[in-house]
């Protein structure tokens, strides 16, 4: 069993992890403990209560102790108002304008497998994975009742957390904050990894100290944003990629969020994570309810790399769905880069042909091909192919790229609306905008009202009669501007703070919707590159286009950050021409393709501007590409060296046996008379022996040497060198 109950007593065990909870005899829900798996007996004896001064005591409890108060307790769901003056999980306003709860423990629940969320992406099991704890918790007074859920999946090394609310009371109660998460540690001193950016800049890691006072990242711009990413780890101080106790938590959620934490007086550590309550408040009437959405933990004491590896597996596993989610995936090449808004349908059609020489699998179709969109200023919302343009209708386009043995994608941007479109002439209301306001304009475009079901409606129905109207088997679901101005014509005035909540469960049930109906269309989400990197997007779309920047060396980092949560297999990554639209950098084609195929892989760039050398190397790393797919998408991902070392990144992918591994590096930086480039080699088996190319010879090494020696990067002979070795098990180092 992974959930023990004794009594009051929820313990929950995972392969590698134990989570404890008590209810105590004030009805307190406290959390006693996360961390290595350990027995399930009561941890509740390390909960020491002190008189801290001017931390009150609850009512019941302050008449014959003053050592017991909420301010100082470790808990599982704390509110705000009641005595705990810590960051809390929860803040309601009550009819009598009161923001104060208390949540009493009342019982729990053990249900088979996991829960699921209705409207909500969230992890699922297998079968036979998975159970579910349901602990009920209430406010006596508003008659708010707050269910926690538990789901345990155990050989994933995964434990996810989500809440439904639930208004028992006679009058109407408003939430002002209503958190997914909190979790309390008593003691340890912390490091916090995030991930932050900017547009075509995403996923820098950040690490440094949880200190006293509260810190956060979160997201109050309708999506879950290019500046801070909806993931975050915590780690021992010196924990390093491969040694250390380290927690991480995704907030499945691709709208706005708060991941908050505070090192309390007492040194103790809280996080608490969920929607971002800024722009969010939700009315429950008597007998409504609201889930909110999932996170998901898990802890390794193997380190950063060791939590990464947990998520890689349980996302890739137990979050993707449909058909895509094991196949794999088309190497595409894709127009955007190579002609923008500037094409003719025979154009498109010569680059899908040379790429179809190259051994690319599917042609992919950028903005402009619809409406009025020659540019990014107008047409956005007119799903009506631009046939002029396009000098056939999109079937017939389809039809062509078919013919050369390719299947054919297609952009599309469906939350997006532009001022300069039929849509919006016909449905001014439809636009995210406040009436008697100007609306800020992003990228010249507003956004359309996904919280409205007509626009739901009316998007589900244009985008299946693009679908069904020509051979589509590939969207890239974009989303070009954040959202602001938030207002809803479709809401009422005392329910606008629902806006931003009710977009988000607007565009999972288009999502939902649209990839039920087409099941075998591969969708890529994108959000002007990692806008919307989250695991919320990727319960719909298997891959997120990863940042609108191509130039392999900016890539480095920004895939090595998205590693650190999400699945290389779920990356778009693309080889783009030179010099980088982005940078101007020029890098060799060998280290963009060596880059890529560590991602969701294709091509952005005009074939005709390749040399036949180039083009036979192209054809040289598809085939690389497609001989080890399994190893690169399926095997254990390491981080080797960061992209701050001071002369190359380097990465990982070995079969989980250890027969096999792949290491990739590159230079980002040479240097005259270098200082050889050593890495520690991990996931190989020690008792075997390697046989290692290495790029300029092959040679034969143990597996423990390897690990302990490391394995020796060539020097690099020209700027931005990429090196690829293949260590090959064979045979016993016993049997010498
Ligand atoms: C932003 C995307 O990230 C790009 O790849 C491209 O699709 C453009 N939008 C098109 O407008």
């Amino acid at each position: 069993m992974s959930i023990v109950i004794d009594k009051n007593l929820f313990t929950l065990h995972t392969r590698g992890a134990t989570y404890q909870m008590k209810a105590d005899q004030w009805g307190t829900l406290l959390h006693l403990y996360y961390g290595e798996r350990t027995d399930s007996s009561d941890k509740s004896y390390f909960v020491q209560q002190n008189d801290v001064g001017f931390s009150g005591n609850p009512y019941e409890a302050g008449q014959t102790t003053r050592r017991y108060s909420l301010d100082t307790l470790p808990q599982e769901y704390s509110c705000f108002g009641t005595g705990d003056y810590r960051i809390t999980a929860m803040r309601v306003q009550n009819p009598d304008g009161s923001q104060a709860a208390g949540l009493r423990f009342r019982s729990g629940e053990l249900l088979p497998g996991k829960y699921a969320i209705p409207g909500l992406p969230a992890l699922y099991a297998q079968e036979g994975q998975g159970e579910t704890l349901v602990l009920h918790m209430e406010d006596h007074v508003s008659g708010l009742e707050v269910e926690l859920y538990y789901g345990v999946l155990e050989d994933l090394d995964i434990i996810t957390r989500a809440v439904r609310i639930i208004n028992r009371g006679t009058e109407a109660v408003t939430l002002e904050k209503a958190a997914s998460v909190q979790l309390d540690w008593q003691w340890g001193a912390f490091d916090w990894l995030s991930l932050y950016g900017r547009h075509s800049m995403e996923q820098n890691v950040q690490r440094t100290p949880v200190r006293h006072g509260v810190q956060s990242v979160g997201s109050v711009r309708g999506i879950s944003s290019h500046q801070y990413s909806p993931f975050l780890m915590l780690c021992e101080p010196n924990a390093t990629e491969n040694s250390g106790s380290c927690y991480g938590f995704s907030f499945v959620y691709s709208g706005e969020f708060l991941m908050e934490l505070e090192k309390d007086q007492l040194e103790q550590t809280r996080l608490i994570c969920g929607i971002h309550p800024d722009n969010f408040s939700w009315r429950l009437e008597p007998g409504d309810s609201l889930w909110l959405p999932e996170t998901v933990m898990a802890f390794s004491a193997q380190g950063i790399g060791g939590v990464s590896r947990i998520f890689h597996r349980a996302l890739r596993e137990n979050l993707c769905r449909g058909v895509w989610k094991d196949k794999r995936r088309p190497i595409l090449i894709n127009n955007w880069e190579a002609t923008y808004f500037d094409f003719t349908g025979d154009q498109l059609v010569s680059i899908a042909q040379a790429g179809a020489e190259m051994g690319a699998e599917l042609f992919v179709l950028d903005d402009g091909w619809f409406g009025k969109r020659d540019e990014d200023i107008s047409g956005l919302g007119d799903w009506v192919p631009n046939e002029e343009k396009l000098g056939c209708t999109l079937k017939e386009l389809g039809e062509r790229i078919q013919a050369l043995g390719l299947d054919f994608g297609l952009w599309l941007e469906p939350e997006g609306i532009s001022e300069d479109s039929e849509l919006y002439r016909n449905h001014p209301d439809w636009a995210v905008e406040i009436p008697g306001r100007k609306p800020c304009l992003s990228r010249s475009q507003l956004v359309l009202d996904f919280s409205r079901s007509d626009v739901q409606d009316y998007i589900i129905g244009a985008v299946s009669k693009i679908l069904s109207g020509a051979p589509v088997s590939y969207v890239k679901w974009d989303f070009n501007r954040a959202i602001c101005d938030k207002f809803s014509h479709a809401l009422p005035a005392g329910r606008q703070g629902e806006f931003a909540h009710r977009y988000v469960l607007g565009l999972y049930r288009v999502l939902e919707e649209l990839t039920s109906r087409f099941p075998e269309v591969l969708f890529e989400s994108c959000g002007g590159g990692g806008g919307r990197f989250d695991a919320g997007m990727l319960y719909y779309t298997p891959q997120i286009w990863g940042s609108d920047t191509t130039d392999a060396i900016e890539r480095l980092s920004i895939q090595y950050g998205a590693s650190l949560g999400f699945p290389i297999s779920c990356i778009g990554s693309h080889v783009a021409a030179v010099p980088s639209h982005q940078t101007g950098r020029i890098t060799p084609l060998n280290t963009r393709g060596s880059v890529a195929m560590f991602g969701a892989f294709g091509y952005e760039l005009d074939p005709g501007s390749l040399s036949s050398e180039e083009k036979a190397a192209i054809r040289a790393q598809i085939t690389f590409y497609k001989e080890h797919y399994d190893l690169i998408h399926h095997g254990d991902y390491y981080r080797l060296t960061a992209p701050d070392h001071p002369n190359c990144t380097a990465w990982e992918a070995a079969v989980p046996d250890g027969g096999t591994a792949l290491v990739t590096a590159v230079y980002h930086r040479v240097s005259p008379n270098p200082i050889p480039v050593r890495v520690r080699v991990q996931g190989l088996r020690d008792n075997l022996w390697y046989e290692v190319s290495d790029g300029t010879g092959v040679y034969r090494a143990s597996g423990a040497s390897l690990r302990q020696c490391g394995l020796v990067i060539p020097a690099a002979k020209e700027e931005y060198q990429a090196w690829q070795m293949l260590l090959r098990s064979g045979g016993s180092c016993d049997e010498d």
